[in-house]
């Protein structure tokens, strides 16, 4: 029997509908599971694709059924599962083979075993996954990481399987050890602000201008026809306009306003601040999400604290589009920033534009802008900023005003934009050449001699501050 091109572990949601699309392309595909009594119904239910399927009962027939170099794509839980694989699989594998984890992992935790395998000649790669369900089975984009080797023994499934721009597959060899799960955790952050804004404007327009669900639902409709055509717009858009068969209220009604979430948001934050970045926006929807569990708080809170709500013009929907417009270029612009930071600290020499470019399809924020933030980030982008390119200034330009007026009706009304005023407050601070950090300086000499450049003299200097 012919020997397969790729195997892949773990016949869950994701792995199954990857290794059914990599059968739609023709590929060989070794599939196993932990639970093996999941194969054969994986594969009856495979239909005709089942030819191309090569069941393997044990990791060692799993292993002996590939090609070498042999390919090996798990589809488990991150963590100790895959340590735990690593450490099963590794001794039947041979010199050029390549592990990828094509889990949501924390790109931490993918440099160590990258690091920890280097010598052994098995190549480790760390691979992000976008798109949910459809996405993997019929178009994902993929971000990867590890050796170039192992780049070259996927690179034709990976680009056969993938998303489509165009005719441009949505998979890159984006960097290094552990720089595709990086790049997905920052999709994953920049997702989050992106679903966090589109939320807040949801709650103006029903908290502040007193539509119902499926009237929000066409506004979000006719702006997904302009320039916020989204894949996350038009489900948003959608969820507005589904109804709960037990109660005919509209679905999203019936849900309750405390939102989950399974940690790689939250990653993209906590590696900005350790690279002294700070994506506003992206830290604004992961707090939203963390406030949002204390719900009984918040009822407290309903009735004890006062609002003191200033008269406030209700947002237009204009203004409101715009504000969109706005709050996704700025947190795009956080995520690539970060991007460009983590890139000159583990030296990945990322392809900001490239990036750009395997997110315009298959992904979770695929969106029409990701074609203009390509190109702002092909041209000259001052200081490694998107917003200082020419393009994006001119956009900013004509959405800033909008997104001025829509925080602050926002806040004189007493509705949250955590998000958008995250958003607006970085743009601002972006654009004042001189800021007020002085005072920080002085406050810090003055408690604790910390010292301070001044601007007048080069050296470090220390204020004769008036004491007590
Ligand atoms: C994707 C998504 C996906 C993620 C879910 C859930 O790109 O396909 O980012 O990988 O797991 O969106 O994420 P949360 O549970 O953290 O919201």
């Amino acid at each position: 029997m012919a020997q397969a091109d790729i195997g892949v572990y773990g016949l869950g949601t994701m792995g199954s509908a990857l290794a059914l699309n990599l059968a739609d392309h023709g590929f060989r595909v070794a599939v196993t599971n932990r639970e093996t009594d999941w194969i054969a119904d994986f594969v009856s239910e495979a239909g005709p694709l089942a030819q191309h399927l090569v069941p393997a009962a044990t990791l060692e027939q799993f292993v002996a059924a590939l090609k070498t170099p042999r390919t090996i794509l798990f589809m488990i839980p991150s963590g100790a599962p895959m340590d735990a694989m690593i450490a099963a699989v590794t001794p039947l594998l041979s010199d050029g083979d390549t592990i990828i984890d094509g889990g949501n992992a924390d790109f931490n935790a993918t440099r160590a075993r990258d690091a920890a395998l280097q010598g052994s000649g098995i190549h480790f790669v760390g691979m992000g996954v976008s798109g949910g369900e459809e996405g993997a089975r019929h178009g994902p984009s993929m971000m990867v990481g590890g050796s170039d080797h192992s780049w070259v023994q996927l690179k034709p499934m990976a680009e056969a399987i993938a998303a489509k721009y165009k005719g441009d597959p949505c998979v890159a060899h984006v960097g290094p050890d552990g720089a595709g799960h990086f790049v997905k955790t920052v999709h994953n952050g920049i997702e989050y602000a992106d679903m966090q804004m589109i939320a807040e404007l949801y709650g103006l327009l029903r908290d502040g201008a007193g539509r119902n669900a499926p009237q929000i639902g066409e506004v979000f409709a006719r702006w997904n026809a302009g320039p916020l055509q989204s894949y996350l717009m038009n489900i948003s858009a959608r969820v507005l306009q589904s109804v709960d068969p037990e109660t005919g209220h509209p679905m999203v009604d019936v849900i309750l306003d405390k939102a989950g979430q399974k940690g790689t948001g939250r990653w993209t934050v906590i590696e900005a601040l350790k690279l002294g970045q700070s994506a506003s926006a992206i830290e604004a929807a992961i707090a939203a999400r963390g406030w949002s569990s204390e719900k009984d708080a918040r009822q407290a809170g309903e009735t004890v604290l006062a609002a003191d709500a200033q008269p406030a013009a209700v947002p237009q929907d204009a203004d409101l589009e715009n504000a969109m417009l706005a709050g996704r270029i700025l947190a795009h612009a956080q995520g690539f920033r970060l991007l460009q930071a983590a890139s000159d600290e583990f030296g990945w020499s990322l392809d900001l534009a490239r990036i750009a470019e395997i997110w315009r399809a298959g992904c979770i924020i695929r969106s029409a802008l990701l074609d203009d933030f390509a190109a702002a980030l092909r041209s000259d982008m001052p200081f490694g900023h998107m917003i200082l390119a020419p393009r994006m200034v001119d956009m900013l330009a004509a959405s800033i005003g909008p997104l001025r007026r829509v925080v602050a009706q926002a806040a004189l009304a007493g509705v949250p934009v955590p998000a958008l005023s995250g958003a607006l407050s970085w743009y601002d601070t972006m654009r004042h050449g001189r800021g007020s950090t002085n005072m920080i300086q002085a406050q810090r000499d003055f408690f604790g001699a910390h010292g301070f450049e001044r601007l007048d003299k080069d050296g470090k200097h220390h204020g004769m501050w008036m004491r007590d």
